[in-house]
């Protein structure tokens, strides 16, 4: 039982993601299987990030970006959204410690504007306590759509040229990818969803460019360590190309 992590690692090398984006999908259904509110999935959920966030960072995983909260989420019953915010500000409140003790540093990914003012003030107050770790880059996508960070680059990237601070004929695409909220994380290499669907629901797009993705049937909170390092494993073995022949 348990996972080798120093086996791993070793077998792994150099065929080890930088950065995986995870796209926790099916916490809703895991909770109505079991003839319960999907508010409880979601709890299950939760507690399903200490142990993947634990063995990204064991791994040695330089970043890991988890699709909590999407621009759209915003259309689903008050009640839930209220359950997932109240998640959101217990997990923001009680887990930073421990993070903070690993190493990790937080970052959100999304529009901060748009958030109730008190998951926005414990949100900035994680990545303050946390931005001097030099460990897990842990990203947490919440009020995030791709579209819309695409959006907010593109701003910052006109606002500076209106100020005369940058020549719109040198932006390019270093510059763009680096306005993302992303700017500064390595590239994403392996893009994760669960629950069965496959889609990417307007999450990383640019930045998945040339990610590998991985499918998993699993509902998020089933999505087992092992399951984990079986798109790590099968991430290890395909051949990427990069527009290139080999
Ligand atoms: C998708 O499942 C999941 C979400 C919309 C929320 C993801 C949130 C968590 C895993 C928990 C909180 C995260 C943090 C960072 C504290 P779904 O509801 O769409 O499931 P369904 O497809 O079965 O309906």
């Amino acid at each position: 039982m348990g996972i080798d992590v120093q086996k791993e690692k070793l077998t792994l090398g150099e065929r080890l993601p930088a950065h995986v984006g995870i796209i926790m999908d099916g916490n809703g259904r895991w909770a109505t299987k079991r003839g319960m509110p999907r508010a409880f999935g979601h709890r299950a959920g939760t507690e399903r990030l200490r142990g993947i966030i634990r063995l990204s960072s064991d791994l040695g995983i330089k970043a890991l970006s988890l699709y909590a909260f999407s621009t759209e989420n915003w259309k689903r019953p008050k009640a839930e959204v209220e359950a997932l915010f109240g998640l959101f500000m217990e997990y923001f409140t009680n887990e930073v410690e421990e993070l903070h003790a690993n190493n990790v540093r937080i970052r959100m990914l999304g529009d901060k504007a748009g958030l109730p003012a008190n998951v926005r003030t414990s949100v900035i107050a994680a990545e303050e306590k946390t931005a001097g770790n030099s460990g897990l880059s842990l990203n947490v996508a919440l009020n995030y759509g791709s579209r819309s960070e695409t959006v907010r680059a593109v701003k910052k990237l006109a606002e500076a040229a209106a100020l005369g601070e940058l020549d719109p004929g040198k932006i390019d695409e270093d510059m763009l990818l680096s306005s993302l909220d992303t700017g500064g994380l390595p590239e994403l290499d392996l893009l994760i969803r669960t629950g069965g669907d496959q889609r990417l629901s307007n999450f990383l797009l640019l930045q998945a460019a040339y990610a590998e993705f991985a499918f998993v049937d699993a509902l998020w909170p089933d999505f087992s360590d092992e399951l984990y390092m079986d798109s790590l494993r099968d991430f290890a073995q395909r051949n990427r190309r990069f527009g290139g022949l080999k």
